[in-house]
């Protein structure tokens, strides 16, 4: 139910600093340490390459994903689409593991590439938040969400539950295999999810930013680098799904290669600056698109901060970042929504799971 909230996509990105929480208590043992099933991570240790598949939002967990399992892991991951995926297989490497990743645990697109590759042999995991989902029954292994249920059919909750999943499949295979991954991830998610609360408590002044950049423009961008582009993927599709505005997703450095031609003056260019490694060349880009007349909403991390800057998220480890500086994001797409009559939580044309190819 969604009590006194006015839709249920506001109501689901309340609920995740408390999903946060959830995950980091159920994944968590008796001496504070965190756990995945040994089997998963013998499945993992055993396999040479992960393959990452997954639809929509749940793809773009998966980018972000990667870099958890091959930086804390150092196993290597690649991160495929579902739909392309059955006749666009790459030569798969010896060892393959498959990690499906879907709210629903239904959608076709990623239930086709299951079959598929149990036909041929190959071990597969599910992260869904549905137990007993089609995806969850006909894979080997499964690791839960523990979201509750997702029902405004723009995914928010299940995203950053999805990238607190794979963190903690990602240290608990690093630890298995003596890798020091240089933090106490229990630790790292608390301070996230005190962080998720701090955002969700800055609702005015999202809003407010989002009535000054989104509410009359036709289309808007996304930039980033590092993995503020695949966060930026991420809220460029919350954008268009439900406001209906074009919005699409740059990785910073591939603007001047051709994008940058569809600047004009006002167009919103939303620039995510939460990496210290490349906050200077974002900082570049951003210049480089107010040059040719673009309004610049910065939103960047603490510390990084600059006084041009729009909107400042807290301090996380930085390799967590994308879990929330993608909460300004949801929330303003949820109020270019509200603000230009949309139907927040039934977007036209889209449903909730997608059960047909
Ligand atoms: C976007 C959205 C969709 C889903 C996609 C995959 O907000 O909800 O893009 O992420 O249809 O769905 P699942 O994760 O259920 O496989």
């Amino acid at each position: 139910e969604k009590g006194t909230y006015p839709h249920y996509m506001l109501k689901e990105i309340d609920e995740q600093p408390l999903v946060m929480r959830k995950i980091i208590q159920t994944y968590q043992n008796g001496q504070g340490q965190l756990t995945i099933d040994p089997e998963i991570i013998a499945a993992l240790n055993e396999s040479d390459r992960v393959y990452i598949i997954a639809a929509g939002t749940s793809y773009h967990a998966g980018l972000v994903g990667k870099q958890f399992i091959e930086k804390m892991a150092k196993i290597p991951v690649e991160v495929h689409i579902s739909s392309e995926f059955g006749y666009n297989m790459p030569l798969l490497s010896e060892k393959p593991l498959f990690i499906f990743i879907s709210q629903s645990g239904e959608t076709a697109d990623s239930r086709a590439v299951l079959v598929q590759v149990k036909e041929m042999g190959y071990p597969a995991l599910t992260i869904t938040n549905v137990p007993g989902s089609t995806l969850s029954r006909e894979a080997d292994y499964t690791l839960l969400l523990h979201a509750g249920p997702e029902i405004a059919v723009a995914s928010t909750k299940a995203y950053t539950a999805q990238l607190a999943v794979l963190a903690i499949l990602a240290e608990v295979a690093a630890k298995s295999r003596g890798l020091e991954v240089g933090f106490n991830l229990v630790r790292e998610l608390g301070i996230v999810a005190n962080a998720i609360e701090v955002l969700c408590d800055s609702k005015e002044l999202i809003e407010h930013i989002s009535r000054e950049f989104l509410s009359v423009t036709r289309n808007c961008f996304f930039i980033g680098r590092a993995v503020d582009y695949y966060v930026g993927l991420e809220g460029a599709l919350k954008l268009k799904e439900i406001s209906y505005i074009q919005a699409e997703g740059f990785a910073g450095g591939e603007l001047k290669h051709g994008t940058i031609a569809l600047i004009e003056e006002g167009t919103p260019v939303i620039a995510l600056a939460t990496q210290e490694s490349v906050n200077l060349s974002i900082r570049g880009n951003i210049k480089e698109v107010v040059a040719r007349g673009a309004n610049p909403c910065i939103i960047s991390m603490k510390g990084l901060n600059m006084d041009e800057d729009s909107f400042v998220i807290p301090e996380v480890n930085e390799l967590l970042t994308p879990l929330i500086s993608v909460i300004p994001l949801q929330l303003l797409a949820y109020y270019a929504a509200l603000h230009r009559d949309c139907d927040v939580d039934k977007p036209r044309n889209l449903a909730k799971s997608v059960t047909v190819e």
